[in-house]
């Protein structure tokens, strides 16, 4: 049997594997919040976006409903990543899967869009923060949009059995850096299917392409 590392692939499987999609703390029936921002963003449907750590969550059924037709999921889990193809039945065929650790891939292509809910705040280390920059501006093509939700300043101190960082939206912008022009930030109250209320930021920026830090 794998070694759970905390925060590993096996680890992620365990917590994928333990419970329905729908009875995760961070499931939410609707991905209102990522489409609006989105939207705010200007994002067009013609252009490719990357979901990365995208669980079983229903962004990539809600892209291809508005008509997207380059949609990528990344997650370090193989089981979360089966929940989300059996979630789209025949539509899984129109989305690209990569099962990887965000912080070892390479990207393959640049991206116009990249979505990330719930894994950014993970990264409670400097480093592992450093390295998702680089990967980011690896990743993205000039002008690219980034929707980031992560838990808000007030928001839960873990998930998943794992520490997170909390961010408030002045300090989560200083930590993009320059290359990213924050448009829009915005708190958001998720609510849990156990009825717990979870603060979030979610931040809308365009890459405005100074070299990264
Ligand atoms: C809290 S869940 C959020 C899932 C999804 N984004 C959503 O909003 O429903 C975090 C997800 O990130 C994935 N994940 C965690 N660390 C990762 C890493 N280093 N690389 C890729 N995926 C990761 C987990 O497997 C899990 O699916």
């Amino acid at each position: 049997m794998a070694e759970v590392v905390a925060g590993g692939a096996a680890h992620w499987d365990r917590v994928h594997r333990r419970r329905d999609p729908t009875e995760t703390s961070w499931y939410e029936p609707d991905p209102a919040s990522s489409l609006q921002v989105l939207g705010e963003l200007g994002v067009d449907p013609g252009e490719a976006v990357i979901d990365v750590g995208a669980g079983a969550s229903g962004i990539a059924a809600a892209l291809l409903d508005r008509g997207f037709c380059d949609v990528t999921a990344l997650d370090i889990s193989a089981a979360a990543l089966q929940a989300a193809r059996g979630q789209l039945g025949a539509r899984a065929e129109q989305v690209r899967w990569i099962e990887a650790d965000l912080l070892a891939w390479t990207p393959p292509r640049q991206f116009q869009v990249w979505h990330d809910r719930a894994v950014f705040h993970f990264l409670t280390e400097q480093r592992q923060r450093h390295r998702y920059r680089t990967l980011l501006a690896d990743a993205v093509a000039p002008g690219a949009a980034l929707v980031m939700a992560t838990f808000a300043a007030d928001g839960p101190v873990q998930c998943s059995g794992l520490p997170v960082q909390r961010w408030d939206a002045t300090a989560l912008a200083a930590e993009l850096g320059p290359g990213w022009d924050v448009r829009v930030s915005r708190r958001v109250e998720h609510h849990t299917p156990a009825g717990v209320v979870q603060p979030f930021l979610y931040v809308g920026a365009r890459h405005v392409g100074v070299p990264r830090q």
